[in-house]
């Protein structure tokens, strides 16, 4: 658990389609070149959450974990799914700086795997499985 010195905003979400409702709304607060961290274990909804932000700045297509490709980029935002980055040198390689440079929002899963290369002032969202259906976001 991380703690902030600002307010934090805990909402606690009984479904997928609410998370994602969330996340748009959520989307409103951010700035071009934000950089959010979306943290949880595996399954928490970080996808579901990347989603429901696309939603929220107008992107039309679908929102997928970007598996093989490791960051997908739509419109005014990235994806990013670092679970399968063998290392930060990797991360390097594939240009991971000049994406978080770009001037768009980036939405990172599994950031632990390249903390040395995050920039300063990342912004967090926290989810906690609940329960099968329910999940609590942190903000
Ligand atoms: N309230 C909820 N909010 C979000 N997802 C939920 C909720 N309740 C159930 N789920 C289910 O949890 C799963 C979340 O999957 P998602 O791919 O978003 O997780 P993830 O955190 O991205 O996992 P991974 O680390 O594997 O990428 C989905 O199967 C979704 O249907
Ligand atoms: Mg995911």
């Amino acid at each position: 658990m991380r703690y902030n010195t600002r307010d934090m905003a805990i909402f606690l979400s009984r479904s997928p389609e609410e998370t994602k409702r969330f996340a748009a709304a959520y989307a409103k607060t951010l700035r071009p070149g934000d950089v959010v961290l979306l943290e949880g274990e595996m399954g928490a909804g970080k996808t579901a959450f990347a989603q429901g932000v696309a939603a929220g700045l107008g992107v039309r297509e679908d929102v997928l974990s970007p598996t093989y490709a490791y960051v997908n980029s739509y419109g005014p935002m990235f994806h990013f799914d670092c679970y399968r980055i063998q290392s930060e040198r990797q991360a390097e390689e594939l240009g991971f700086s000049d994406y978080f440079d770009a001037g768009k929002i980036c939405l990172v899963e599994w950031s632990e795997n390249i903390a040395g290369l995050l920039p300063e002032g990342c912004k967090t969202v926290t989810i906690r499985k609940v329960s099968a259906t329910e999940r609590e976001i942190v903000t």
